[in-house]
Parts: C-alpha cells; structure tokens; sequence
C-alpha cells in the first residue's frame, strides 16, 4: 500500500468487524530514534493462538476451507521490508493488540501517509464505537478520545453529525501541526 495510514484502516476494520467497542490507534514516531510504532488495540472478540498464527502467516495454515486475507500480511511486509517487525498479541473474549515496528529511515519506508483522515473516516463511519487516537513525535504528543467528546456532547448529539466531525477533523490538523513542529 501507499500510505501506512491505509494499513491503518485495514487493521481497524478487523476490530470494528470482530466487534470492539473501543478501539485505540497510536502512532509513536521518532527522528530522532529512528522508528515508527503503530499500535492498534481492540476489546473485540479476540483469537486463538492457531487463529493468530495462521492470519499472521495465511499461507502456512494447512486448511483450505478459509478464505486467505491480506490486510495483516501486507502491514507485516511493510514492516519487515524496512527491517522492522509486526507482532499480534490476542485473547479470546478480552481482544487484540496489533503492533507494527518500522525503521524510519530505511528505504523501503512506506510513508505514514494521512493518518488523520483515517481516524476521522473511522470515526464518521462507526459513530457508535469509541476511538482513541494518540500520536507522538519527538516534539510532542497528543490525544484524541471519543468518549470525553461523547461526554461533552450529550448523547443526543452523534459523533457522526458535520458539525461534530468538522471540529475533530480541525483538531487533529492542528494538533498534528504543533507536534510535527509548525504552526
Ligand atoms: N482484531 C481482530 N480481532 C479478531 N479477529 C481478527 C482481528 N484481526 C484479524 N482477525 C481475524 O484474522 C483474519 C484475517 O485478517 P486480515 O485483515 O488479514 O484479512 P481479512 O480481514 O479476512 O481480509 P481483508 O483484510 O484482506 O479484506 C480475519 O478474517 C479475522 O478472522
Ligand atoms: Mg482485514
């Protein structure tokens, strides 16, 4: 893929597919370091250990009656590619922790890409969920949390109404701006 942001998508959708009702991204990035952590963490309905082994590596499972997806393999590749890593960490009934490790700098980096229109796409098209979204650089960090929205808003005003997403849409663009050192 093009853009992280749209492996991004990919993996929360599994989340929003296996049922979570909160799903929190986080992107930690470093110059500095050289490296770039995406978590995506879920309270859905989980895996096995089999389960996991065969959706990180489909083409090692000896069954056929499956269909074979690509969304957690390709964010795995994109990883690998710049010698990073990607790990799943998943209980049965608890949820499920997908952790991606890439070495910035490398050539083979897939640039993160517009990780705030993913969350806010998320966001507009779940509006019953809640989502967390953190992101950090060497400058700053910040945070994004569905539910003190929800708090402030009421409940009879939806997360997916315009006005609503407009604003979280101006806040990630601001907030992204300060901790990636402009405005
Ligand atoms: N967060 C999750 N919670 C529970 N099960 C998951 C989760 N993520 C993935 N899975 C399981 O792993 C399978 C493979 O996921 P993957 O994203 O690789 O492919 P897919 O979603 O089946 O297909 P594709 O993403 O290519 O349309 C899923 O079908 C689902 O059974
Ligand atoms: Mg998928």
């Amino acid at each position: 893929m093009r853009e992280l942001s749209l492996n991004v998508m990919d993996i929360a959708q599994n989340s929003v597919t296996a049922n979570a009702s909160l799903i929190t991204i986080t992107v930690n990035e470093s110059d500095k370091d050289d490296f770039l952590d995406i978590f995506i963490e879920d309270n859905g309905k989980g895996m096995t250990k089999e389960q996991v082994q065969s959706v990180i590596d489909p083409f090692f499972t000896t069954r056929k009656t499956r269909k074979v997806g690509l969304g957690i393999p390709l964010f795995k590749m994109a990883a690998e590619q710049t010698g990073g890593y990607l790990t799943i960490e998943s209980q049965v009934g608890i949820g499920t922790k997908v952790h991606a490790h890439f070495v910035k700098s490398s050539v083979d980096m897939t640039p993160l890409g517009d990780i705030n229109s993913t969350v806010k796409i998320l966001i507009q098209c779940n509006p019953c969920l809640d989502f967390v979204f953190n992101h950090s650089t060497d400058i700053g960090e910040f945070t994004l949390d569905t539910r003190e929205l929800r708090e402030v808003l009421g409940e009879d005003v939806p997360l997916s109404t315009p006005d609503v997403l407009e604003w979280i849409g101006g806040f990630l663009e601001e907030q992204s701006d300060i901790i990636y050192g402009g405005a």
